[in-house]
């Protein structure tokens, strides 16, 4: 028997406007396959007069969010505004007035989860949150349901689509930086300010989100090592290439065996033959592999807007079935196995490392004593021959050593005379 769930809109933006097309379109298959017939019942924007990307009758259309809240014939609120301290208000009022909540808000997950949850569960109402991370790869409910046998022995994804694209064209077409980040924009896959795209943090962002669901406990975003890919060069995409690697920006989740988890997110250098070096332009993927399972790999689109409404169609489908039969811990369930993570500082890697040195006798050998005398070894050296005056570039990969013992040999280095540039520190992942 057809059951009829009332819904509300904030937010009728790409994402929003794109549900809401997704809906109409596949609405009758949606109750065919979940016996639920999905009915918009308000949609809440900043400004009626604004045009909109889809056509919808403009009587569903309000300004005021909380009168979703207050319309007691929408039982599923879908925040998708944007911004952190609004939605958050939203969310708290609409979890207290017993909605169920979806939204797509990865820093406000990031930030406010914690807080979030609780109060969901202490409410008993749902929280689903698939299109937050990796738009529509189903990610989170992989991680939440159907590896729900395995420990997580570590996540590694590339989780921003507008980095990946810049640093593909890096690769593909030798560009720098700057003018990939242009096409990016021109192309309309940068946000209008990029600076969460390039800088890590979106990323950082889903990949608290994954870190917390996997290993059970809210992760403070103070801890995560976060490093963007503005300082790689075309020369580093060459020289990771000559030895064998890609640079991609890559979220690291893993537990040690000590059960201490390491989250960071930086350009790393991987190698060539890892499935997430062929994962290219805007793409994103995650590869998780759980002690059960062993290695798994989601591919898909991050961003869009049919690729991120399809998520948020799946948790509309949960939330339904999460009001027809109600269940404790939807959305994010929390456990004693781990609850610590690791300082930066003592997380282990394999480096890269680019100097610009003076190009005279005795120099090589200073670098390699200052690195010989911190206990960092050294695996590879490239020190191309100069066609320029000033410093030429030297490039060395160096063994397993802690991170911050790292950072502090690059800063002695940088201190030396004989460094001319500012030393360029970037991790290795080897996946063992
Ligand atoms: N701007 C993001 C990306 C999508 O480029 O992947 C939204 O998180």
């Amino acid at each position: 028997m057809k059951t009829e769930i009332g819904i509300g809109l904030a937010g009728f933006g790409t994402v929003g406007s794109g549900v809401y097309k997704n809906l109409i379109r596949n609405g009758a298959l949606i109750e065919e396959r979940t016996g639920v017939a999905f009915a918009v019942r308000r949609i809440a924007v900043k400004d009626l007069a604004e045009p909109r990307k889809v056509d919808a009758p403009d009587e569903l259309f309000i300004t005021s969010p909380d009168d979703l809240i207050a319309d007691p014939s929408i039982r599923i609120v879908i925040e998708l505004m944007g911004g952190i301290e609004f939605p958050l208000k939203f969310i708290r009022k609409a979890i207290l007035a017993g909605k169920s909540v979806i939204t797509a808000n990865k820093a406000l997950l990031a930030e406010h989860g914690k807080e979030i949850f609780e109060l969901a569960k202490e409410k008993n109402v749902a929280v689903f949150y698939e299109a937050a991370v990796a738009g529509g790869i189903p990610i989170i409910k992989a991680v939440r349901e159907a590896f729900v046998g395995n420990r997580f022995e570590s996540i590694h994804g590339i989780l921003n689509g507008t980095s990946n694209y810049i640093l593909t064209r890096m690769t593909d077409a030798g560009l720098d930086f700057s003018p990939a980040l242009g096409e990016a924009q021109k192309l309309g896959y940068a946000e209008a300010d990029p600076a969460l795209d390039v800088n890590g943090w979106d990323a950082a962002h889903k990949a608290i989100i994954l870190a917390s669901l996997a290993y059970g406990f809210w992760v403070e975003p103070s801890k995560v090592l976060v490093e963007g890919i503005e300082k790689v060069t075309a020369s580093d995409i060459r020289f990771a290439d000559e030895l064998g690697y890609r640079i991609k920006l890559i979220a690291t989740i893993k537990a040690d065996d000590k059960d201490e988890i390491e989250v960071r997110v930086a350009p790393t250098l991987i190698p060539k033959s890892h499935v997430l070096a062929s994962v290219n332009g805007v793409f994103n993927a995650v590869a998780v592999r759980g002690d059960v399972v062993g290695e798994t790999l989601f591919y898909g689109r991050g961003a869009g807007q049919d690729p991120t409404s399809s998520a948020v169609l799946g948790d509309l489908a949960e939330a339904a079935a999460a009001l027809i039969s109600p269940r404790e811990s939807c959305g994010f369930a929390t456990h004693d196995l781990y609850g610590e993570c690791k300082p930066a500082a003592d997380s282990i890697s394999k480096y890269y490392l680019r100097l610009g040195v003076e190009d005279r006798p005795g120099v090589l050998a200073q670098i390699a004593g200052t690195l010989g005398g911190a206990g960092i070894g050294i695996l590879s050296v490239i020190q191309p021959e100069s066609h320029t005056e000033g410093s030429v570039p030297l490039v060395l990969t160096l063994h397993d050593a802690p991170y911050g013992k790292m950072q502090t040999a690059a800063a002695t280095l940088a201190s030396l005379p004989c460094v001319k540039t500012e030393p360029l520190l970037l991790h290795m992942e080897s996946f063992s």
